[in-house]
C-alpha cells in the first residue's frame, strides 16, 4: 500500500492523479501545490516546504513517510530533487539532475543526441552575439534559434527569414530578454514535417512507450497566433505509424537510453521525445523533455490501461520488466479550455460553472483553477482540459466538443480545432 506526493499544479498533474487514484495500491494521495479541481484532503499547505531548498524537501518528505514521490514539472527535476530524495532513500518518480540536463541544457541534449547517433538537427552554440550573428548570416534562413536553459518554452524561435533571426539574437544576448539563460544560444537547421510527442517510461534498464500524441501549440485555430504551452491533442496520432514508431525506438530511445547508461547514469522515470516526422516517414528530435508533455498527458493517460502507481514505483525501484502497461484500443483527445489574452496577459479569477456531465469517457481535469471562498475561479491562461476517450478519433473528439458546447464562460476560449487534421 502507498502514501504518495504529487508535485505540480497543472492538467498534466490532474491527469496523473486522475490514473492513481484508481490504483487499489493507493492508500493515500497529496499533491503540492496543486490546482482548484484536486480534492481539499489531497492538497497540502502552501508552507509545507520550499521545492527550491533541499533540506526543506528533505525533512518535509522523510517526516511524512511517502512511499513514492512523483514529479510533474522540469524545474524541480533539473534543480536535483531526483537525486534529494534518492539521498534519504525515498523512491522517486522522475530523473536525476544529470538526466534532467536533457531538458535543462539544449547543449547536453544536442552532445548527447550526437555521441548516441540520434537524429536531429544540424546545430552550432554560441555564448556571444558577433559570432552567432556571423553564423545565421553565413546559414540564412529558415533557421532555428534557441536560447539554451530553461525559458518556459518560450526560447525558440523559427525564423523564416534572416532578419527575424538577426532580431531573436538581439534579445538574447543584448536585451537579455531571457536573462542567464540567454548566455548561450544554440542555432538549428530547420525541420519540415509534422510533429509528434512520445513518451518513454524507463527504469534504467528497460522502457514501455505511451501512444504518439499531436499536440496544438499555436493559440487560434489554423496553426495561427502565437505559441503556447499546448492548446490541445489528441492520440494515437496516425503520422505516428508502425512502422515510424519501430524507427522511433531503434533510432531514438534505445540509443538514448543506452548512452545514458554508458555515462554512469541510468535514466529513469519519462523521456519525452518532440519528433519531427517528415512526408518519408523519417523521424528527428526536435527536443526532448524530462517529464510528461501537457496538455499531451491528459490524452495519453486515459488511453492506459496498466496501474500507473505501480508502473511509477517500478520505474523508481528499478523493476519495470514484466510490469503490466496494457493500452486501450480507440482514441483520446483533450481540448485546453483558455483565458482569454493566453498565451499574453489574460484574465483571471473568471468564476468557473460547470456542467456536470453524465458521460463516463469525459473527464475534466483543471490546471490554472482554484478556490476561493469554496467558489471555483480561474487563476492561470490554461484554466481546464476536456479530455475525452472514444472508439475511434472522431468520437473521442465528438464527445469533447459536446461538452464544451453545452455550457458558455465568459473571457474564455478554446480552438474548434483539435485533431481536425487526422480527421
Ligand atoms: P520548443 O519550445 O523547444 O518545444 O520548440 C517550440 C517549437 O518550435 C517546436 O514545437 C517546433 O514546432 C519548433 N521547432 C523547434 N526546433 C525546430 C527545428 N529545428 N525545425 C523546425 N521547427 C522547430
Ligand atoms: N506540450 C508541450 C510540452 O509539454 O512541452
Amino acid at each position: 500500500m502507498s502514501k504518495i506526493l504529487l508535485i505540480g499544479s497543472g492538467g498534466r498533474e490532474s491527469a496523473i492523479a486522475f490514473k492513481l487514484r484508481q490504483s487499489s495500491k493507493l492508500t493515500s494521495l497529496h499533491v503540492f501545490p496543486g490546482n482548484g479541481g484536486f480534492p481539499d484532503n489531497e492538497i497540502l499547505a502552501a508552507n509545507s516546504f520550499d521545492l527550491k531548498d533541499k533540506s526543506s524537501v528533505q525533512s518535509f518528505i522523510q517526516k511524512n513517510e511517502y512511499d513514492l514521490v512523483v514529479v510533474g514539472p522540469e524545474d524541480p527535476l533539473v534543480d536535483g530533487i531526483g537525486d534529494w530524495l534518492a539521498e534519504i532513500g525515498i523512491p522517486v518518480f522522475g530523473p536525476s539532475a544529470y538526466c534532467a540536463q536533457i531538458e535543462g541544457s539544449k547543449e547536453f541534449a544536442k552532445a548527447l543526441m550526437i555521441e548516441a547517433g540520434v537524429p536531429t538537427a544540424k546545430y552550432a552554440s554560441f555564448t556571444d552575439y558577433d559570432s552567432s550573428l556571423a553564423y545565421v548570416r553565413k546559414e540564412g534562413a529558415p533557421i532555428v534559434v534557441k536560447a539554451d536553459g530553461l525559458a518556459a518554452g518560450k526560447g525558440v524561435t523559427v525564423c523564416t527569414e534572416l532578419s527575424q533571426a538577426e532580431q531573436a539574437l538581439k534579445e538574447i544576448f543584448l536585451d537579455h530578454k531571457f536573462g542567464k539563460s540567454g548566455s548561450r544560444v544554440v542555432i538549428e537547421e530547420f525541420m519540415d514535417g509534422q510533429e509528434a510527442s512520445i513518451f518513454a517510461i524507463s527504469d534504467g534498464e528497460t522502457y514501455f512507450t505511451l501512444p504518439a500524441a499531436q499536440d496544438h501549440k499555436r493559440a487560434y485555430d489554423g496553426d495561427l497566433g502565437p505559441n503556447t504551452g499546448g492548446m490541445g491533442a489528441y492520440c494515437p496520432a496516425p503520422i505516428a505509424s508502425e512502422e515510424v514508431l519501430q524507427k522511433v525506438n531503434t533510432r531514438v530511445f534505445q540509443p538514448m537510453f543506452e548512452a545514458f547508461r554508458k555515462k554512469g547514469h541510468p535514466y529513469k522515470g519519462l523521456l519525452y521525445a518532440g519528433l519531427m516526422i517528415d512526408s518519408k516517414g523519417e523521424p528527428k528530435v526536435v527536443e526532448f523533455n524530462c517529464r510528461f508533455g501537457d496538455p499531451e498527458t491528459q490524452c495519453v493517460l486515459p488511453m492506459l490501461e496498466g496501474d500507473l502507481l505501480e508502473i511509477f514505483m517500478a520505474s523508481a525501484k528499478g523493476t519495470l520488466k514484466g510490469v503490466k502497461t496494457g493500452l486501450r484500443s480507440g482514441a483520446s483527445t483533450v481540448v485546453v479550455l483558455a483565458a482569454e489574452g493566453y498565451p499574453d496577459s489574460y484574465a483571471k479569477n473568471i468564476p468557473l460553472n460547470l456542467p456536470k456531465s453524465e458521460n463516463k469517457d469525459l473527464v475534466v481535469f483543471h490546471a490554472g483553477t482554484s478556490k476561493k471562498d469554496g467558489n471555483l475561479v480561474s487563476t492561470g491562461g490554461r484554466i481546464l482540459g476536456i479530455s475525452s476517450y472514444g472508439n475511434d478519433l472522431k468520437d473521442s473528439v465528438d464527445k469533447a466538443y459536446a461538452y464544451l458546447n453545452s455550457f458558455q464562460i465568459s473571457k474564455t476560449f478554446f480552438r474548434k480545432d483539435i485533431a481536425k487534421k487526422a480527421l
